[in-house]
């Protein structure tokens, strides 16, 4: 059932939030939760529906899962892991990517697994080449089927080496925690090492896990014979603290991430100040503030780690569309993530899309029929208007550009912020927005 907010724009957002943990890791330690053989318990986690998600999902292969909501706690039992039936995993699965990475755990523990067609954000195509390439490297035999894959390891697993064509967060988390247990060493080269990456080693090296990170993003994991469970506190989510900043800095307002962390956010931070926001970095968090005077347009091109994050772009280009000048994006990561700017123009920006690559580097996507880069000019009028949410960072952005308009808009399908902002309504409220949610 879609959910609708009445936003009326024009007031700046004051206060304090309190961030917890990151949507993009601990969906991935619950998962590792299944390779021990005792519990763990993760703190710092955030209550999202993709948290929901891979809950019910653990719960279906036999995992017993206890969350308590105040306290961000969760903990997971997988002593009885088990195969699901088909049918309850797929009517599940539709918004999620993580079912993918349950198939090296569950090959360890049962010898077989079944993944779903997946869901996510419509941003790309989101293909799973790179995942089933490492495991059948690793020795599974993979069988597709009408609405997924059936993978069994006859033989076992074994260490491997592997060369990612492109430094993939997922398929990185793959080989990860398909290795840990594997006979013998893997190298990955061309590794992601995002932070989310670094605290999903750290959980896995807490189970029992042999992990090497060198300076060339090669991973060298050395299988162990098993993992026990774990007891770790999440890093803070830097999606999320960005996506507070550019609220902030779009409304003209000062907004204290209470648990933001520097450390993660070095390249975000840096074009958040040559954009004309500013900062106030202490030991509990991050106070984002417009300082006044005009902000400035700039050139930006997501990347891998620690390059600019593609998910702090499409909350950024609000911010843009109240800068003075030409700004340009290229987007590097995905084919496909500026499909949100439509509503954006609908609203009085003066936003166009092209198919060259708009930065330093000529990416994946040159020559090809994709609209992956992206000239904003302003500073332009918002205006409220109708808007339906497509993805998550997009659904943020809309919330946004209401709160920077003139008027009042109508966003529907907010539900889908549910999915990796926690709260997020009783945040705004919290910050002095005016919104209502329509029943
Ligand atoms: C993770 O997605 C995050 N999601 C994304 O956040 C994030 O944008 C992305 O990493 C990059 O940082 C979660 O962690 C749940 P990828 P993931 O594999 O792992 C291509 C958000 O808003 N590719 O690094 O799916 C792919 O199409 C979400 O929180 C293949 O071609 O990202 C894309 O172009 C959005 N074949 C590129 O690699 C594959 O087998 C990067 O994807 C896998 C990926």
């Amino acid at each position: 059932m879609t959910e609708k907010l009445i936003i009326k724009g024009g007031k700046s957002l004051q206060g304090i939030i309190k961030l917890r943990g990151a949507k993009n890791f601990v969906t991935k330690a619950m998962v590792a939760a299944i390779l021990g053989d005792s519990a763990s318990t993760l703190y710092n986690v955030p209550y999202i529906k993709d948290v929901e998600t891979v809950s019910r999902l653990l719960e279906l292969h036999g995992c017993s899962v206890e969350y308590k909501k105040a306290e961000g706690v969760l903990q997971i039992n997988p002593a009885n892991v088990l195969s699901p039936k088909i049918a309850d995993i797929d009517i599940l699965v539709g918004s999620s990517r993580i079912p993918i990475l349950f198939c090296g755990p569950l090959l360890h523990k049962l010898g077989e697994a079944f993944i779903p067609n997946l869901g996510g954000c419509k941003i790309g195509d989101r293909p799973i080449d790179y995942h089933l390439e490492s495991l059948r490297l690793f020795g599974a035999i993979i069988e597709k089927a009408k609405n997924g894959v059936k993978i069994t390891a006859p033989d076992g697993l074994k260490g491997t080496k592997i060369n990612l064509p492109y430094p993939s967060v997922g398929a990185t988390e793959q080989v990860l925690l398909t290795a840990c247990i594997s006979d013998g060493v893997t190298q990955l080269s061309n590794a992601a090492v995002e932070p989310e990456i670094i605290d999903l080693i750290n959980v896995l090296q807490k189970m029992g896990a042999i992990i090497s990170v060198s300076t060339d993003r090669v991973i060298t994991i050395e299988g162990v014979k098993n993992l026990r469970g774990f007891r770790h506190t999440s890093l803070p989510d830097r999606a999320e603290a960005a996506s507070w900043a550019n609220a902030a800095l779009s409304t003209g307002g000062k907004v204290f991430v209470e648990g933001a962390n520097q450390q993660d956010m070095t390249t975000f931070l840096n074009v958040f100040r040559k954009i004309g926001g500013e900062f106030d970095i202490t030991d509990s968090g991050i106070c984002f503030y417009h300082p006044g005077g005009e902000l400035n347009s700039i050139p930006i091109e997501t990347n891998v780690h620690p390059g600019f994050l593609t998910d702090w772009m499409q909350p950024l280009v609000v911010c843009l569309t109240q800068a003075n000048g030409l700004s340009i994006i290229h987007e590097t990561v995905y084919e496909n993530r500026f499909g949100f700017t439509d509503a954006l123009n609908k609203m009085g920006a003066k936003i166009q899309l092209y198919r060259e690559c708009l930065g330093s580097v000529p990416c994946r996507f040159r020559q090809m029929n994709y609209k992956h880069s992206a000239a904003i000019f302003g500073s332009t009028h918002l205006k409220g208007a109708d808007i339906e949410v497509p993805d998550l960072r997009a659904g943020f952005s809309y919330l946004i550009a209401a709160l920077a308009a003139e008027g009042e808009s109508r966003v529907s399908g907010v539900e889908i912020i549910e999915r990796g902002y926690e709260s997020f309504f009783d945040k705004l409220l919290a910050l002095g927005a005016d919104i209502e949610l329509l029943q």
